[in-house]
């Protein structure tokens, strides 16, 4: 039996009201990484739109990993007690709640891109030294990056751990690891940003040796009951980099550690990739990696029409459609797609008299 968008998605012990889901985006709206209502309210009215799943942006797991010096952290025990509020609200409104857990590696320490997109903030604007599997800077020209040392990088597993740990104490039901985009754990998958020649570089088992190590160490501390997702590109679209073929392999990889779900996003290795953009362009890197390795997927990137996103899951292409620039302009998305598609959706109760 085919599932449609708007049935119930059981993933563990969480049950998910349909296969909706608002994909992580960055708000660069912190200071020392410490949520703020803006992130209350950014995550809360999507989560009164009716989405099934709500995931807070990239969360630095320690502060030398954040993108920007606005991102949001949960490198410490203090930045508990504003997660815990914003993840009560979301699971309040129905929606699972769930956080991703980034290090941005040789893409850390940017402006906010409303100030200067993607451009290295200099150490004397309060920029840091980025740390990465390799030296190499993702713009040639810019500051390098300090090699990690192996005790460094089991480290950085620990962070994520810890991370995972504090994740819980707020509340949140899904961590999702963020090894996507050009950022840490991407980093060290992809030949093109891992030059190292230890058991952290070089064959495919040790380039994906981080990524399990993170897996295991956020799984071990993560309940039985919960899932944890895996984002990843799924491609470089870049010659000699990261491809489809291994994410097939890495998936194979990680479910027997018992990462629940590949949330199947792609790019961000390199500037100037030759990206084939269009509506659900990457949605057929969810089919074949759900189709090769049995595992739940996720599809992401230029889905914004109710149809789309019903076929998506109705052909099996994925467990579930992660929206995000389209959640900027719609937080109450479910529930427009739901009219559209002639489901009956209830709205809270407080907003009864426009939806009926
Ligand atoms: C403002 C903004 C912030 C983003 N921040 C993150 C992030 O924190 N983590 C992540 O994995 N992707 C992030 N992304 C990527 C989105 O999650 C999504 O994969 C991408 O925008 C494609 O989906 P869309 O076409 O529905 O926007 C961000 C995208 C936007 C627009």
């Amino acid at each position: 039996m085919p599932n449609n968008l708007f049935d119930h998605l059981k993933i563990r012990g969480l049950e998910l009201r349909n296969r909706i889901v608002v994909s992580p985006m960055c708000q660069y709206s912190c200071e020392d990484g410490f949520a703020t209502d803006w992130h209350l309210v950014h995550l809360g009215s999507r989560a009164v739109g009716r989405a099934g799943l709500v995931i807070a942006e990239a969360s630095a797991v320690e502060a030398r990993g954040r993108i920007t010096p606005a991102d949001l952290g949960i490198y410490k025990d203090e930045h508990v007690p504003m997660l815990a509020r914003i993840a009560k609200f979301v699971k309040e409104q129905g929606a699972g709640a769930g956080i991703q857990l980034a290090h941005a590696g040789r893409k850390a320490s940017c402006n906010v891109p409303w100030v200067k997109r993607g451009a290295q903030l200099p150490l004397e604007e309060g920029g840091w030294q980025p740390v990465a599997p390799s030296d190499t800077p993702f713009h040639p020209g810019d500051r390098e990056s300090a090699a990690l040392t192996i005790d460094e990088i089991h480290g950085l597993t620990e962070a994520f751990a810890a991370a995972a740990k504090r994740a819980l104490a707020a509340g949140f039901q899904v961590v999702e690891i963020h090894g996507a985009h050009g950022y840490l754990i991407h980093e060290f998958l992809s030949p093109l940003a891992n030059q190292r020649t230890d058991e952290y570089g070089g064959s495919f088992h040790n380039r994906i040796r981080f990524a399990l190590d993170v897996s295991k160490a956020v799984r071990a501390v993560w309940p039985d009951d919960l899932p944890v997702f895996l984002r990843i590109s799924a491609s470089d679209w870049a010659e000699g980099g990261w491809d489809i073929d291994q994410s097939v392999e890495l998936a194979r990889c990680v479910k027997p550690i018992g990462i629940d779900l590949i949330d199947c996003s792609s790019g961000g290795m390199v500037p100037n990739a030759k990206i084939e953009v269009g509506p659900g362009y990457q949605v057929p890197f969810s089919k074949r990696i759900r189709y090769e390795t049995g595992m739940l997927t996720g599809a992401v990137g230029m889905i914004t029409e109710p149809d789309q996103a019903d076929a998506i899951i109705r052909e099996g292409d994925a467990d579930v459609v992660l929206l995000a620039r389209e959640f900027l302009r719609h937080p109450y998305w479910p529930l427009e797609a739901a009219a559209a598609l002639g489901v009956k959706l209830g709205p809270p109760v407080q907003y009864e008299r426009a939806f009926n």
